[in-house]
């Protein structure tokens, strides 16, 4: 391998990925790319250069001071990124702003390839990227300009990064901005992207994985899933996909697909809707396997509306179980919601 990609992954969300040569430094490749990373002495001695490195596997080498980085700090995934050279493709999450690195989010443009509705619930969009498109971590999202209306969405991939062909899951919003102008979207029609963004995404897969979705929520898992299969994991993974109504669980026979392509791979399916006939009724909390915990040796990642993201964590507080790591992306609405 004569390089590696580098994800730097900056606090108010903006990923930028750089290539690092074998044996580079990361300050160093960064900077080549024209990114200033923090740094004050480049020599290992001052520490302001320090991340955390979310993935990825490395040398920190030993010629920096315990100062700089103590054992703790190392143990605990902290790096100086003036003395990190990698050892395979790395992620790298900055504690600085974008612009403070003189950097900034990418914009892209793309054409429309497929507008697919799903039970009058959803829409799966397809679209074909520029070739200049930035990779994105699996579970970032974009904002898709919508034609005409001078407004963004937020739209997490649903597809696995590296495609030239990108895909979504979008909930079909009566109404919506997005969802109305997606009713007369054609093939061909030009989209302007800005992103990746977002720090849900999948950190290194050290453990079991509890994935838990809430609607359209179900987009970045599908991204998830498909790195975890191409990569071969071995590692356990639940899916729990809860819905409002029984129309609003799509996908399912692609969800299915991966108890044959991933191994350890499970899920249910979960409808809240009392009048529904759905052999698991109610809430994503009301099925949760104990062995999906772990003992809480596990990784959580949640995504969904708010109210579900909301009562999922308030679910983990109250019975007080603190898995290893916790993620979670909210839907949130660009608009407030109309008054009942
Ligand atoms: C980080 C992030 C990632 C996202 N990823 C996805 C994704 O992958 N898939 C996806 O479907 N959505 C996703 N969303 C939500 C998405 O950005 C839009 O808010 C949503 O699609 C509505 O857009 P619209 O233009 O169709 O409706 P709007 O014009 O925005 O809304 C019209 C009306 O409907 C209300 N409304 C909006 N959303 C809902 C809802 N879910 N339920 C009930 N009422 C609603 C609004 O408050 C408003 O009154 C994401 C949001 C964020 C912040
Ligand atoms: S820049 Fe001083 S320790 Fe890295």
């Amino acid at each position: 391998m004569s390089s590696y990609k580098i994800a730097l992954n900056f606090e108010d969300g903006v990923t930028r990925f750089i290539e690092c040569k074998a044996g580079e430094k990361v300050l160093d490749a960064a900077f080549r790319a024209r990114i200033n990373l923090p740094m004050d002495c480049s020599d290992g001695v001052c520490g302001t250069c320090k991340c955390r490195a979310e993935s990825g596997r490395y040398d920190l080498g030993d010629d920096y001071i315990e100062d700089a980085l103590s054992e703790d700090e190392k143990d605990g995934g902290l790096v100086l990124t003036c003395q990190m050279v990698p050892q395979s493709d790395c992620v790298i999450a900055v504690p600085a702003a974008s612009a403070v690195c003189k950097t900034g989010q990418s914009k892209f443009g793309a054409s429309v390839a497929k507008v697919e509705p799903h039970n009058d619930a959803a829409i799966v969009l397809e679209l074909d990227v520029e070739a200049n498109a930035p990779v994105f971590l699996p579970g970032q999202y974009v904002n898709i300009d919508v034609p005409g209306s001078g407004q963004h969405r937020s739209y997490s991939f649903s597809s696995a990064p590296g495609e030239s062909r990108v895909s979504f899951l979008i909930k079909k919003i009566p109404g919506g901005v997005m969802s109305g102008w997606l009713e007369s979207a054609q093939p061909g029609d030009k989209l302007d992207l800005t992103g990746p963004l977002g720090s849900f995404y999948l950190r290194g897969v050290q453990r079991p994985l509890l994935f838990l979705a809430g609607g359209t929520g179900l987009a970045p898992f599908l991204s998830m899933l498909e790195v975890l299969a191409r990569a071969g994991s071995q590692q356990k993974v639940h899916l729990i996909y809860g819905v409002t109504r029984d129309l609003d669980l799509v996908q399912v026979e692609a969800i299915e697909a991966y108890t044959a392509k991933l191994a350890n791979f499970s899920y249910a399916t979960v409808v809240a809707d009392a009048a529904s006939s759905h052999p698991r009724k109610g809430w994503v909390t009301q099925h949760i396997p104990a062995d999906a915990l772990n003992d809480v040796d596990v990784d959580v990642y949640l995504c969904g509306p708010p109210p579900m993201v909301d009562a999922v964590r308030k679910h983990f507080d109250d019975e007080g179980v603190t898995p290893n790591s916790f993620h979670y992306e909210k839907f949130t609405p660009n608009v407030a919601p109309k008054a009942a």
